[in-house]
């Protein structure tokens, strides 16, 4: 009887185990797309229009700032409007983006995070 109740304690410490190591995992795949995010966002130059994290640009008052973004837009609403500003908002003055769909991927990724 205990060796059952032992064997079924070990299988739920492994099960748990396993929960947290991908729970890690995936935290840590989380991180690296929004770091890579970061880094197009940089050299997208986004910031010439608009502020992020304290960070802005010579023109930061045309776009204002992204911070806290994820209050105001999903992911969905930012990726038809970066694909296609004036699609969104007719009068836009943000160009139309060039990145494939994993860049904009890890660049919503940024914008959405912390
Ligand atoms: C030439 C200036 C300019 C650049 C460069 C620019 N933006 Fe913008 N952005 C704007 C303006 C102006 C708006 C306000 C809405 C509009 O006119 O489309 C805006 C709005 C936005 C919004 C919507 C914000 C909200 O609160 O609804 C997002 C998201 C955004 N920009 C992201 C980006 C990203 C990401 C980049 C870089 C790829 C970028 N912008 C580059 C000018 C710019």
């Amino acid at each position: 009887m205990n060796t059952i109740i032992d064997r079924y304690g070990a299988i739920l410490l492994s099960a748990s185990l396993l929960t947290l190591v991908t729970g890690l995992r995936a935290a840590e795949a989380d991180e690296a797309m929004r770091e890579r995010g970061q880094t197009i966002y940089a050299e997208q130059m986004c910031n010439l229009c608009h502020t992020r994290d304290g960070a802005s640009g010579p023109m930061a008052h045309v776009g204002g700032s992204l911070d806290g973004l994820a209050a105001k837009r999903d992911a969905a609403w930012i990726d038809a409007y970066l694909r296609h500003p004036q699609s969104i908002i007719p009068s836009s003055q943000m160009p139309k983006s060039t990145l494939n769909d994993q860049q904009l991927a890890e660049l919503i990724a940024f914008l959405l995070g912390p």
